[in-house]
């Protein structure tokens, strides 16, 4: 597919951007700031900041031999002072991807986020309840984000995570998912995450790499198009599973 990826250079970003690759589809960018960022240079680079209509919309309106984009896919996350970021690129997008033809649109949410039909746990409706009462501007912008996608006809999807970390991914699993067929990089997916429409997972967050997997295959094999999953690990980190077994058989 051609996707056009918002926040590349961010700590999801960078995982989105591999993974794409990894899985072979073709990506353009919007960043402000590719200088250190690790964005290859042969990629389709749209230079500045995703607010300025004129760069937004040359990026949308990108056809390479022929092809125009299949898809919007955002890891964006707000700057200080940034309180509106969301739900406004959601009015934008919303407003100009038909224009450019494109329906689909993949963003990441946060778990705070209440949607109609929610049947969270306890905890995650007091987690809920807490972040929307003292997380702020940038909580309200994600719910307001999530009223605005919601309201459009688009196939739009925002995943759900909890508190995102920075746990690496199985050592040996690196570099077996190329070339790997759709169905069974969509198990492997479904063996790391643990995801639903509108149920608490049982753990509380999930690793950068996980998101990013889920985001793509998501994009891969639609299975919440006009939805917002809930997603979490579905097992503990293993360098953290590692150090318990070490400090379990070490003695003393
Ligand atoms: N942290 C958590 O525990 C957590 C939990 C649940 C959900 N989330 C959500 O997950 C998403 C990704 O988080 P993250 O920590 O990976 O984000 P991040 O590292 O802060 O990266 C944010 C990205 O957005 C870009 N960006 C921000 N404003 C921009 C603008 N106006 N124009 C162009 N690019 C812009 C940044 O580019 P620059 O480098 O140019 O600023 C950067 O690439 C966020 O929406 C966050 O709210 C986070």
């Amino acid at each position: 597919m051609r996707v056009l990826l918002l926040g590349a250079s961010g700590r999801t970003g960078r995982w989105l951007l591999d993974e794409l690759a990894a899985r072979g589809h073709e990506v353009a960018v919007v960043v402000r700031s590719p200088a250190g960022s690790r964005i290859p240079a042969d990629l389709e680079i749209h230079h500045g900041d995703v607010r300025d209509l004129a760069v937004l919309a040359t990026a949308l309106a990108s056809v390479r031999e022929g092809r125009p984009l299949d898809a919007v896919v955002s890891a964006l996350g707000p700057r200080p002072g940034a309180t509106t970021l969301h739900r406004d690129l959601a009015v934008r997008l919303v407003a100009m991807m038909p224009t450019a033809g494109i329906r689909r649109f993949i963003g990441i949410s946060g778990a705070g986020v209440d949607v109609v039909g929610d049947q969270k746990s306890l905890r995650d409706r007091a987690v809920s309840a807490l972040a929307q009462r003292f997380g702020g501007a940038v909580v309200r912008d994600k719910q307001q984000e999530y009223e605005v996608w919601s309201a459009s006809d688009l196939d739009w999807t925002l995943v759900r995570p909890p508190r995102l970390t920075e746990d690496r991914p199985d050592p040996h699993d690196a570099g077996q998912r190329i070339g790997v067929p759709l169905g069974a990089e969509h198990r492997r997916v479904d063996d790391e995450v643990e995801h639903h429409a509108h149920r608490s997972p049982r753990r509380t967050s999930i690793s950068r790499v996980a998101v990013a997997r889920f985001v793509v295959d998501e994009l891969e094999r639609p299975r919440y198009v006009r939805a917002a999953p809930l997603v979490a690990a579905r097992r503990p980190a293993r360098h953290r599973r590692d150090r318990l077994t070490r400090s379990a058989s070490s003695p003393g």
